[in-house]
């Protein structure tokens, strides 16, 4: 069988400058968020600039998330970029998501002063017409209801590209639709077809914490769905939507192995992409990581886009540490824009505030002192050091661990150390409220934490899955 190379973009969140009416998005400091919405004209025209390069693959794969929220400018921009790259010789293929539409057909954008203004968005059906020359025109079969369709890349390989959107609180698959799935695959199959798919939503968990904060987020019953799709002998979906860059993988009972591929939002911190390589014959896929470092004519305070981009991201994690502390009220909306639902945040209130005090004041030498000292394995000759260092740019680098991936903190590092030693701590002091933690999806707090210092096994980034 040949080797296929596909390039898989997702949540490229586009932002048509438009909807800053009457006001240049230039003349306001960027919004301190995960993603640049500003600058997305600019890095997306650019990425898709360095697709077109020779040597580049032919496949293009974006799994929804298109633009910022519907509106109907960003869509007609994206739409015409797409077009264009169609027309330079590449064959693309998307899905939307719940980013692409509004019920009420209504978005934001900012007037001359940069407050919020209605403009005009898409509902989810006009975009079943809209991006019909983007996988569905030359699609084998198409899922009418949720506007999935089967294509077949080349004789030899299937894609799947699977709209999970059912709602803005709900993804997944009905069983009618995976009925159809299964179809799709088996009928590919008989003609000794490799067969892979996207989705929007992440199937597993990208990490323990994600499924605490952002449970509703994650597709239906993922964890049967993926061990029905291994066994089905499809192990490799592609993912977005959490904006985290990750490889999940899980063993059905059977023996057989899928794989999450979770691909960062391209606009955001970290601005990434993937190139997979497939080989079949092998029962691999190379995965290439691409950070896009180098936007021409974009504003990035002198810094690489993945710099600048952190930069924002750790401000806004600031923002979100002294605010949970603070002003309660005006940390739901912040933590919102990292997942965590609104009725969430209230009810997590009584865990989240003290915690977010706790955190505020904490240096390392209280925490050496608060576990035990030199009997929690860790000598007073080596605390000294760090005794006065606050620990909170420690706990965003955690975050930013979370979306970036291949978190690789020296394991022998005092830090870490004490780091562990704590949340081992934390595991026994919170052991009264062991009923309400598992309520909340919580297990332990070491488990929680520490993948977010320190990841074993698989990699997030570049690596060679096998199946
Ligand atoms: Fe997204
Ligand atoms: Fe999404």
């Amino acid at each position: 069988m040949k080797t296929l190379d596909v390039v898989i973009l997702t949540d490229t969140h586009y932002y048509s400058k438009k909807n800053w009416v009457d006001g240049d998005p230039y003349a306001f400091p960027p919004a301190r968020e995960q993603l640049y919405r500003r600058g997305s004209e600019e890095i997306i025209r650019h990425v898709l600039d360095s697709l077109c390069e020779e040597g580049e693959p032919e496949i293009v794969l974006i799994s929804g998330d298109l633009t910022n929220n519907g509106e109907v400018t960003s869509h007609e921009e994206m739409r015409e970029l797409l077009r264009e790259l169609k027309r330079r010789g590449k064959r693309v293929y998307v899905t939307t998501a719940t980013h692409d539409y509004r019920g009420e057909g209504v978005s934001y954008g900012f007037d001359r002063n940069n407050q919020k203004v209605d403009v005009p968005a898409f509902c989810r059906e006009d975009l079943r017409a809209f991006y019909q020359e983007f996988g569905r025109d030359e699609a084998v079969s198409v899922h009418e209801q949720t506007m999935s369709y089967a294509v077949d890349l080349t004789p030899e390989y299937r894609l799947l590209a699977l709209n999970d959107d059912r709602g803005y609180d709900h993804a997944g698959y009905t069983d009618e639709c995976f009925v159809w799935i299964r179809a799709q695959i088996l009928q590919a199959q008989e003609k000794g077809m490799f067969v892979f798919a996207m989705t929007h939503h992440p199937v597993l968990t990208p990490s323990p914490l994600y499924k605490l904060i952002a449970s509703g987020d994650l597709l239906e019953n993922g964890e049967a769905r993926a061990k029905a799709f291994a066994d089905l002998g499809v192990h490799v979906m592609l993912t977005g939507h959490s904006h985290i860059h990750n490889i999940s993988s899980v063993t059905s009972d059977k023996g057989n192995v899928f794989y999450d591929v979770s691909t960062a939002a391209l606009v955001g911190f970290p601005p990434k992409y993937r190139v997979l390589h497939f080989d079949p014959d092998a029962r691999s896929a190379a995965i290439e990581t691409r950070t896009v470092d180098h936007v021409p004519g974009l504003d990035t305070d002198g810094l690489s886009l993945s710099a600048f981009t952190e930069k924002q991201f750790l401000g806004t994690v600031s923002d979100i540490l002294t605010t949970a502390e603070t002003d309660y009220e005006a940390f739901i909306p912040l933590a919102n824009g990292f997942s965590l639902r609104e009725d969430k945040a209230r009810k997590l209130k009584w865990i989240i505030q003290p915690a977010a005090k706790m955190v505020n004041r904490l240096t390392f030498g209280k925490i050496w002192k608060l576990i035990g000292g030199k009997r929690c394995g860790i000598s007073r000759g080596e605390i000294a050091p760090i005794r006065w260092e606050k620990v909170v740019p420690f706990a965003m680098q955690m975050a930013a661990n979370l979306f970036r991936g291949d978190p690789a903190f020296d394991t022998d590092s005092v830090q870490y150390r004490l780091a562990k030693a704590f949340f081992v701590r934390l595991d026994k002091l919170s052991k009264p409220f062991a009923s309400k933690l598992k309520g909340a999806g919580i297990e332990s707090i070491s488990g929680l934490l520490l993948p977010l210092l320190h990841k074993e096994g698989l990699p997030d980034g570049d690596c060679t899955i096998t199946f």
